[in-house]
């Protein structure tokens, strides 16, 4: 296996160098066996709201993150920072918080229209996944770049970028028998605070880690069929 190790610096206004790049190309047989795997493996995948406490292999978090910041991004600016939290002490104060601001919303801010939305799901302002989990990950999105002068420079397709390192990140630990949620309670400002991040950061999902509790139940959902989300010209 061979992982760059080159370490990255800004390469803001640096100039073009490119470099030659000739990945051995698959047989189309085994392009098609991959993918029918994939799939299959990958419509397994469902969010999980209710989590055994059992510890989930230390590197594993870690390589999926990893895989996650492989990501592509506007102008390769990479705009995302991952914090892993297996602190029973952090993730009950986060639960605290979250489940304060969930309150507010379930009793009234979200909205009929919203609260409807979200009514086949069955979730309501207990998220107790927040400390049955063994671990979370809050990604954070760089609204901009922050120098070690205090300097700024500004980041493209900030929310595109780091969606998709996310959608990354969940293949990565659901391909490895991995369970997750993408957690957003709104607002989220107080993620910042309690983990003292720095300014040009903004908190994008909290994301429980672990393997489903054994009584674990998922709303019954069906996904949109291949022949409604594509058109083919
Ligand atoms: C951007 C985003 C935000 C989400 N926020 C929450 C959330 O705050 N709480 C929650 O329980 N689920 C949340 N979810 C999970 C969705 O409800 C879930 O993905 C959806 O119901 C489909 O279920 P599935 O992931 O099992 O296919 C979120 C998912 C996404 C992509």
């Amino acid at each position: 296996m061979s992982i760059p190790m080159r370490s990255w610096t800004p390469t803001h206004g640096a100039p073009y160098r490119p470099v030659p790049y000739r990945p051995d190309r698959m047989p189309p047989q085994e392009t098609l066996a991959r993918a029918a795997e994939l799939r299959e493996r990958m419509s397994a995948r469902r969010t999980v709201r209710q989590f055994a406490p059992d510890p989930v292999p230390e590197q594993a978090v870690r390589d999926a993150i990893a895989c996650a910041a492989t990501a592509p991004s506007g102008a390769h600016q990479q705009p995302w920072s991952f914090v892993r939290i297996k602190d029973a002490g952090m993730r009950r104060r986060i639960r605290e918080a979250a489940e304060a601001e969930e309150r507010v919303s379930y009793q009234g801010r979200l909205g009929e229209e919203w609260l409807a939305a979200l009514r086949p799901l069955g979730t309501d302002e207990i998220k107790a996944h927040l400390t049955d989990a063994p671990e979370l990950i809050v990604v954070f999105q760089q609204r901009y770049w922050l120098g070690p002068d205090g300097e700024r420079r500004k980041h493209y397709y900030v929310d595109e970028s780091v969606g998709i390192a996310v959608g990354m990140l969940l293949s990565a630990l659901h391909l490895c028998g991995l369970a997750a949620l993408v957690h957003t309670p709104s607002p989220m400002r107080f993620l910042s605070e309690v983990l003292g991040r720095p300014e040009n950061e903004k908190a994008f999902a909290v994301i429980p880690v672990g393997y489903p509790a054994e009584d674990c139940v998922v709303p019954d959902l069906v996904r949109k069929s291949l022949p409604q989300v594509l058109t083919e010209i």
